[in-house]
């Protein structure tokens, strides 16, 4: 089956409630889509992540609810089914909602989830994509996750055993890894059992967008240890591929006192 119709929008149909998916960026409140600030502004209730722009929040319309739904490692405040409920249940009650995510809602979001329990209970669901941490914080680090004669394709997945097993390992293609502080040591290992350069550059980048933003360059197989020694937390964004050689952290820490950078 075809179809040529985009997802649907909370402005198709009739008045009564609906819930929005929006993307609010990876932590700056300018980095969100014009489309997003539109439904925010508009809804009576926003339910929103522990990773969202908290900055969006000062500019919602008074009166306008807030229900916070931060999910920490281990210590989940509102489960997940929880959150669907809550998000079917304001809006059967006729409320326009806003879930109010960090980054992209379909990237390592949930965001799949809390669509189909909307679609399940007939409740108008807009998904608004948002720009993603996986590419943005290491943007904001300076690394491109593809660049022109050093990646042509990169892969983003969650730090889980599984799945780190199934991305290929090449200098040449660019690993992003997210939720990968705590099992960072046992990630690298897997990589270099499966052949990965062990030379490989790599980068950690805590608190993307944030004025403590840190960024911290060495190369694969020192990682784990450079990562414990100075203390790298949550949220942070790995990045392992030859793209890290381009930013400037990299180029700082390659040519010490003024030297050119030598190739990785
Ligand atoms: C549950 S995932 C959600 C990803 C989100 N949907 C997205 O598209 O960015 C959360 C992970 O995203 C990464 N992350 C999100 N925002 C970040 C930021 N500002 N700085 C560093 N890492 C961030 C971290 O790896 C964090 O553990």
């Amino acid at each position: 089956m075809t179809s040529t119709r985009r997802a649907g929008t909370v402005d198709d149909g009739v008045d009564g409630g609906w819930v929005a998916l929006v993307g609010g960026g990876p932590g700056e409140a300018g980095l969100i889509t014009a489309r997003g600030a539109e439904l925010l502004a508009r809804a009576d209730v926003v339910v929103v992540d522990r990773l969202a722009p908290r900055d969006l929040l000062r500019g919602l319309t008074p009166g306008t609810e807030v229900v916070d739904a931060s999910k920490r490692p281990g210590d989940h405040l509102v489960p997940q089914d929880g959150i669907d409920a809550l998000l079917v249940a304001r809006a059967l009650a006729g409320h326009r909602v806003v879930r109010l995510k960090g980054g992209d809602p379909y990237v390592l979001g949930r965001g799949g989830e809390e669509v189909l329990a909307c679609r399940a209970a007939g409740v108008r669901v807009e998904v608004v994509p948002g720009v993603t941490s996986a590419v943005a914080v290491p943007a904001a680090a300076g690394i491109p996750v593809t660049h022109r004669g050093l990646a042509r394709g990169f892969s983003v997945v969650s730090a889980h055993e599984d799945l780190i097993s199934t991305v290929p390992v090449r200098r040449d293609h660019t690993l992003v890894l997210l939720m990968g502080v705590r099992h960072l040591r046992r990630s690298v290992a897997i990589l270099t059992d499966r052949g990965a350069d062990p030379r490989t550059p790599a980068a950690t980048v805590e608190r993307g967008y944030r004025p403590d933003q840190r960024v911290t360059t060495t190369i694969l197989h020192r990682l784990p240890d450079v990562a414990e020694a100075i203390g790298v937390s949550a949220p942070a964004v790995i990045v392992i591929g030859d793209v890290v050689t381009v930013s400037p952290a990299w180029k700082k820490r390659a040519a010490p006192r003024g030297r050119p950078a030598p190739r990785p």
